[in-house]
């Protein structure tokens, strides 16, 4: 910037001389600015206007201030400056915290001036009450001094800047202290002392007792140790105990009181731990205690070692002829120098009247002191049993136990029918049932009564019978007997049956019921099957008694099959039955019977006769045409009549075209001599002219 306006200068200079070189009649000078000077030239060749030194321009019509310290403060004024322009120049001024080397306010530094700090801390109080001050290049700064802390910023400070001040630390009020006392103190700031001293009951045994404020506001701890003045435990005194709550402090107390035995004879009982840690003494004194003579009681002596101190004992006894009626023997001297009463009372011995024996007399003198003795003898009539006769008056003012019973002689010993006795002797007497004879209920026992009669046995002897008694079989099912029992007493009945056939050896029918009855007369009837022998067992069961009985039942007669009755026309009919199954089938039969028409119209069922002629003798016209086995048949059965072939040994016959027939089916059921049989019609058939015939003729008759 020097270097061009230098420049711009020179470039001027040239110009005025030319403007200079045109009017050379001018007056240089006169034309020169205000704020030019008017120079010689240097060459001498005539005068110049110079714009005067801080102002630039032409000389004449323009000179304009140069502002210097657009230079730059530091450039122009020196270090810690400030540049201040004038009009055509410019003056220097120190920053702040300097001061020019020339001691003026300003100055241009031409002349070796320059700006040099000021140790602002050699003015006293520039930082306040308690601060401590440091200088800075160009400034300074405040910190508190010891015992001094700062208050409204911080540290370090400057009071030119901020409002920050030192002020004095303050510890406030010492603290009261455990079994201390604070003594009265001045000052309660930084380095003040405050003293302590025990208090009262405590006693210093080491440390320091004062407490001095820190620099940190706070009261220093005092390190002295004040102990608690005690008396430790009360002191023993003989005989006694103590009453004490257990403080040691001075002040505290100890009452002392005699111990059991020992009763309080003088002196003061009570001790006080003083200021010194000492108790103070207790005169008590404790005597031992004596009861002195036990009181006398009537009718007794002492049994006593003539010690009378607590504890001591006395035994009573009662003389003799006489006895303890009170409680207890013994009394003992208490603590409070008196016998405990003994209960002892020493009554004469006097037994009463001796026991009452029935049936016995007594011989006794009639007194009853100890001693005194009773005998008894039983009465005429009686007998004595027992071991002890007699009885004496015993100490504790009863008889002795006697053990005498006067029994009654009964005689000789009862009979009783059907029975003997096993056993007697002159009281009791046991019977027992003759052979074949029985009790069911009664004592077996007779006992000789206190009145001298025998109280005879309730005993029964009865002849013994079979609990199922007359046992028979009536109508072929039922059964009859005799229940021979104790009259109230139920029975039970089992009754077992089994049956079995000789003509069909799978047969058997096993069953078994019970009946419960009190009665004495029984009858019971049994669902038995025909034709079959049967063995039937009945127990009696609480007798545990059993009978058998055996019963054959009879042939009755078999049960007809359903036919279907029909008129037929043709010669071969084919014939229905139906049947059902029965336990007789293994001994029953068909036979169909063929009866032409012509015959007589009655037919004998039942006759075997007949039917064994048939074949043989009068050459009848009737006849069997075949006989089945019904236990070959099934439940049905169709037969065709004239067929010609076998049926059981009889010939199916072809019937004649021309005749009239009626076919009769017959069972028959046969076992040994026993033969029944059933008959039914069962068809009618006709030849040619048959329609008529049986329109004419009455139905056969059956017998
Ligand atoms: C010359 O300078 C002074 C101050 O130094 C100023 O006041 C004055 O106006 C100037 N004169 C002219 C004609 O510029
Ligand atoms: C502290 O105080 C006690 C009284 O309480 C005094 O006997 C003792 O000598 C004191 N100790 C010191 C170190 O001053
Ligand atoms: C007879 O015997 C009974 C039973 O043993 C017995 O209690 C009773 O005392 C006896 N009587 C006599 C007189 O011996
Ligand atoms: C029954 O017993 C008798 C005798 O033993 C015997 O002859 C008879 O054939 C038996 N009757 C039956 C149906 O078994
Ligand atoms: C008997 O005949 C009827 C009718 O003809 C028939 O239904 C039935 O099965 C026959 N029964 C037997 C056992 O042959």
């Amino acid at each position: 910037m020097a270097e061009s306006s230098r420049t711009m200068m020179v470039f001027l200079l040239c110009a005025s001389a030319a403007m200079l070189a045109k009017g050379q009649s001018l007056d240089i000078c006169a034309s020169c600015h205000a704020n030019a000077t008017c120079d010689d030239k240097a060459d001498g060749s005539g005068k110049v206007c110079n714009c005067k030194y801080g102002f630039v321009g032409n000389g004449r019509t323009f000179c304009q201030d140069k502002d210097e310290c657009l230079i730059g403060a530091k450039r122009i004024c020196g270090q810690h400056t400030t540049c201040h322009n004038t009009y055509g120049s410019y003056y220097c001024t120190c920053s702040s915290g300097y001061r020019p080397s020339n001691d003026m306010d300003v100055f241009i530094p031409n002349d070796g001036t320059h700006c040099q700090d000021i140790d602002e801390c050699r003015v006293t109080g520039l930082c306040g009450d308690g601060a401590l001050c440091r200088n800075l290049m160009g400034s300074f700064e405040c910190s508190c001094q010891l015992g001094y802390i700062i208050h409204n910023g911080p540290e370090p400070f400057n009071p030119s800047i901020n409002k920050a001040f030192c002020r004095v630390v303050d510890c406030g009020r010492p603290a009261s202290l455990k079994n201390m006392i604070r003594l009265p103190f001045t000052g309660t700031t930084y380095g003040s002392v405050v003293t302590f001293e025990c208090a009262d009951g405590f006693v210093w045994r080491s440390g320091d007792n004062s407490s001095i404020c820190a620099a940190d506001g706070r009261w220093t701890e005092p390190t002295a140790v004040c102990e608690e003045i005690l008396c430790g435990d009360p002191p023993t005194l003989p005989h006694t105990g103590q009453v004490w709550n257990g403080t040691s402090t001075p002040g505290s107390t100890v009452a002392y009181f005699c111990k059991r035995g020992f009763y309080h004879s003088e002196g003061s009982n009570i001790s006080v731990c003083t200021a010194n840690g000492d108790w103070t003494e207790a005169d008590i004194s404790c005597s031992e205690v004596d009861c002195g003579v036990p009181p006398v009681i009537p009718h007794s002596h002492m049994l006593w070692d003539n010690v009378s101190t607590m504890g001591s004992r006395v035994v009573y006894q009662c003389n003799s002829g006489y006895r303890n009626v009170g409680e207890g023997s013994v009394s003992v001297c208490t603590a409070d120098g008196g016998w405990d009463e003994a209960f002892v009372r020493c009554q004469e011995i006097n037994c009463q009247k001796p026991a009452f024996k029935p049936h016995a007399k007594m011989l006794w003198d009639g007194t009853s002191r100890l001693g005194s003795v009773v005998r008894y003898q039983c009465e005429e009539g009686y007998y004595t049993r027992g071991l002890r006769n007699s009885s004496v008056c015993r100490k504790t003012g009863q008889w002795e136990d006697v053990d005498i019973r006067c029994e009654a002689k009964c005689g000789p010993v009862p009979f009783l029918e059907n029975s003997a006795v096993v056993w007697h002797n002159r009281s009791v007497a046991i019977h027992r049932c003759l052979d074949g004879y029985h009790s069911w209920r009664g004592s077996n026992v007779s006992l000789c009564g206190s009145s001298g009669v025998w109280e005879i046995a309730s005993l029964k002897c009865i002849e013994i019978k079979p609990p199922i008694n007359h046992l028979f079989v009536i109508n072929e099912k039922c059964l009859r007997w005799t229940a021979e029992k104790y009259e109230e007493d139920t029975e039970v009945y089992k009754v077992t049956y089994a049956g079995s056939r000789d003509y069909q050896r799978s047969f058997r029918d096993k069953r078994k019921q019970f009946m419960r009855s009190k009665a004495e007369q029984l009858e019971l009837c049994l669902n038995l099957l025909p034709v079959t022998n049967y063995s039937i067992s009945i127990t009696a069961v609480s007798a545990r008694y059993t009978t058998t009985v055996n019963t054959s039942t009879s042939l009755p007669a078999p049960p007809a099959p359903i036919v279907y009755f029909r008129e037929f026309q043709t010669p071969m009919p084919t014939l229905r039955l139906q049947r059902s199954l029965n336990t007789l089938d293994p001994i029953s039969l068909f036979q169909v019977f063929v009866l032409p028409l012509e015959q007589s119209k009655v037919f004998d069922c039942s006759s075997p006769a007949s039917l064994l002629s048939l074949s043989k003798s009068k050459p009848s016209t009737e006849y069997i045409t075949a006989q089945i086995a019904v236990r070959r048949v099934g439940k049905e059965l169709n037969f065709t009549v004239g067929d010609g072939l076998q049926y059981g040994g009889f010939f199916n016959v072809p019937l004649e075209r021309s005749r009239n027939y009626y076919i009769i089916l017959r069972t028959v059921s046969q076992w040994k001599q026993a033969v029944k049989s059933t008959c039914v019609l069962w068809a009618k058939v006709g030849g040619n002219s048959f329609g008529k015939i049986f329109a004419e003729e009455e139905n056969v008759f059956l017998q």
